[in-house]
C-alpha cells in the first residue's frame, strides 16, 4: 500500500497506478506541457481541472525538497507549491518503485527553453537573466542555499514586460538563519557553471542569437546580482547634511520591487556622519500594495503598472482627496474588471489576466499616439484580442496547448519527455508574439530594472 505524505490531501490521487514505475503511465492521465530537462522521470499529470508534476526521486531526497518548498512557501518565496509524497510504492512482483513528489504545475509558467524556441532577443534574453538574479538575491535574503542554480530548475511568468523566476526544484537546497558571503559566492559559481552549460546547449541547438556570447551571459549574471545585493544589503555613509539619502535608499528600494523592513541609522558621536545600511528587506512592495487596495494577486511588475494606471486615474477623474482605498475599488470596478471580462472564454488561456491588462495598457498607448485621441480602454482591449491575442500561443494549460511542443521545426520524440530528444517536424506552428516585436523599439538600457542609475533616475523627481 503507497503512504501519502500531504497537508492538504488530494483524495483523487489515491487511485492512480502508484504500482507502476513513472515511466509507463498510460498517456490518458498525462499532460504534454512544455518543461526543462531532468535527470529524475518527470511527468505532468491531470487529477480532474488540476494539473500535478510528478517527479521519481528516492526517498530521503522526495521528502527533504517536500518540507523545503513547504518552508520557502512559507517564507513568502516564489517556489512551486509542494503537495504530496507518495512512498512505500511496490511493483505486482513485489520490487520497490522510488517514491514520487507531487507539486501543483504552476499556471502560465514557462520553462526556459520554450522561451528560447523561437530564436530569442538579447534583450528577453537579458530580462530572463535579471529575473534570476532577482530570485536568486531574493532566496539568499532569506538564508536559502539553492546549491543547483540553472535555469532548467527556474520557471518564468510574464510579468508586464519583465519576467519573473520561479524555483521549481529545492533537491539540493538548505535553509539557513542567514547565508554567509562565502555560501552566497557558492551559489554564484554554481550558477556560472550550469548556465554557462545551458547558453553553449542552446547554441549547439541554435537557439541562441549569434550576438550573445555564453561567457558575458554568465559574466552580466554576476555582475547584476553584485550590484542588486549591494543594493540591497550595503552601507551607505553620508554627512548630516544629506539626511535625505535615507528617503531616497528606501524609495530605490522600493522602485526595485522591495519594502524596507528595518533600516539601521547610526551616527557618530558628533552627529555629523550618517551610516544607514537596510537589515531586513522584503520582496513584493508593489504586489502587497495591490493586493492590499484590490485584493488582486500579481507579480511585482504587473502591480506597479496597475497601480500607476490606478494613479492616472484618480488623476483623470479628479479624485485626489478622495480615500485611495475607496478609488482602487472604483478603478476595479470601472476600469479593470470591465477590461478582463472582454477577453472571451476561449482565449483565456492565452495570457493571466494580469498580463493581459498590462498588455492591454501597452496596445492603448500606442492606439492613441497612432490615432492622436485618447482611445477609451474598452475599444483598445477589444482590438487587442482581435489582432493579436487570438494569434499568441496558450501559454495555460488547456486542451490546445497540448497539443504539441514543437521547437524550431523540430517535435519531441515522446511529447511527454522532453529529455527524450526532438526530430524533424512536419509542420511547424508560426508564433507571433507581439510582446517579442515590441521590444526591439524598447532602449534596453532605460528599461532594464536592475541599473541602477536608471532607477535613481526614476526616483529623483520624486525625491
Ligand atoms: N510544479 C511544476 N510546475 C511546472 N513545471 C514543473 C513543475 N515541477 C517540475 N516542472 C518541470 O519539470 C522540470 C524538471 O523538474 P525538476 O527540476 O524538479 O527535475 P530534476 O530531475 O530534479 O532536475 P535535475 O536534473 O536538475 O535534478 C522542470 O525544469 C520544470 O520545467
Ligand atoms: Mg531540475
Amino acid at each position: 500500500m503507497p503512504r501519502f505524505l500531504s497537508s492538504q490531501p488530494d483524495s483523487r490521487l489515491i487511485p492512480l497506478p502508484w504500482s507502476t514505475p513513472l515511466e509507463e503511465w498510460p498517456t490518458d492521465l498525462l499532460v504534454a506541457l512544455p518543461r526543462g530537462i531532468s535527470r529524475h522521470v518527470v511527468r505532468f499529470i491531470r487529477v480532474g481541472d488540476e494539473v500535478y508534476a510528478a517527479k521519481e526521486v528516492i526517498e530521503h531526497l522526495a521528502v527533504h525538497e517536500y518540507r523545503l518548498l513547504h518552508d520557502l512557501r512559507r517564507l513568502g518565496a516564489h517556489s512551486v507549491e509542494p503537495v504530496a509524497v507518495v512512498s512505500g510504492r511496490l511493483t505486482r512482483d513485489g520490487t520497490q518503485l522510488d517514491p514520487i513528489l507531487i507539486t501543483r504545475h504552476l499556471s502560465f509558467s514557462l520553462p526556459y527553453r520554450s522561451l528560447f524556441h523561437s530564436g530569442v532577443r538579447q534583450d528577453t534574453v537579458m530580462r530572463l537573466l535579471d529575473a534570476l538574479v532577482v530570485l536568486l538575491a531574493q532566496l539568499h535574503l532569506l538564508g536559502f542555499l539553492w546549491g543547483d542554480v540553472s535555469l532548467s530548475n527556474v520557471l518564468f511568468r510574464r510579468d508586464a514586460d519583465s519576467f519573473a523566476a520561479w524555483l521549481v526544484d529545492a533537491e539540493t537546497g538548505e535553509l539557513h538563519d542567514k547565508l554567509t558571503d562565502g555560501q552566497r559566492l557558492h551559489d554564484l559559481t554554481i550558477a556560472r557553471t550550469n548556465l554557462f552549460g545551458e547558453f553553449l546547449d542552446l547554441e549547439a541547438g541554435g537557439l541562441l542569437d549569434s550576438s550573445l556570447d555564453p561567457l558575458t551571459l554568465v559574466d552580466t549574471i554576476e555582475a547584476r546580482y553584485n550590484e542588486l545585493w549591494s543594493e540591497l544589503t550595503g552601507v551607505e555613509e553620508f554627512s548630516g547634511g544629506e539626511i535625505h539619502r535615507i528617503e531616497g535608499r528606501v524609495r530605490r528600494l522600493n522602485a526595485l520591487g522591495f519594502d524596507v523592513a528595518e533600516l539601521e541609522v547610526s551616527t557618530d558621536t558628533s552627529g555629523e556622519q550618517i551610516r544607514i545600511q537596510p537589515k531586513v528587506v522584503d520582496p513584493g512592495h508593489h504586489s502587497r500594495r495591490l493586493l492590499r487596495l484590490t485584493g488582486l494577486d500579481a507579480e511585482e511588475n504587473q502591480a506597479r503598472r496597475m497601480l500607476n494606471d490606478l494613479d492616472t486615474y484618480r488623476a483623470r477623474n479628479n479624485l485626489g482627496w478622495v480615500d485611495e482605498a475607496v478609488v482602487a475599488h472604483q478603478w476595479l470596478t470601472e476600469c479593470y474588471e470591465p477590461t478582463v471580462r472582454r477577453i472571451p472564454d476561449e482565449l483565456r488561456g492565452k495570457r493571466d489576466n494580469a498580463q493581459f491588462f498590462h498588455e492591454v495598457l501597452d496596445h492603448r498607448w500606442y492606439q492613441s499616439q497612432a490615432f492622436n485621441r485618447e482611445v477609451p480602454l474598452w475599444e483598445a482591449a477589444d482590438s487587442y484580442i482581435r489582432d493579436f491575442l487570438t494569434a499568441l500561443p496558450d501559454e495555460a494549460v488547456t486542451q490546445a496547448s497540448m497539443v504539441q511542443v514543437t521547437q524550431q521545426g523540430m517535435t519531441p520524440v515522446n511529447p511527454y519527455d522532453p529529455s527524450k530528444g526532438y526530430v524533424e517536424a512536419t509542420d511547424e506552428i508560426p508564433i507571433f508574439d507581439p510582446w517579442e516585436q515590441d521590444a526591439e523599439e524598447i532602449d534596453v538600457a532605460a528599461a532594464s530594472v536592475l541599473d541602477i542609475n536608471s532607477l535613481r533616475a526614476k526616483a529623483r523627481p520624486q525625491e
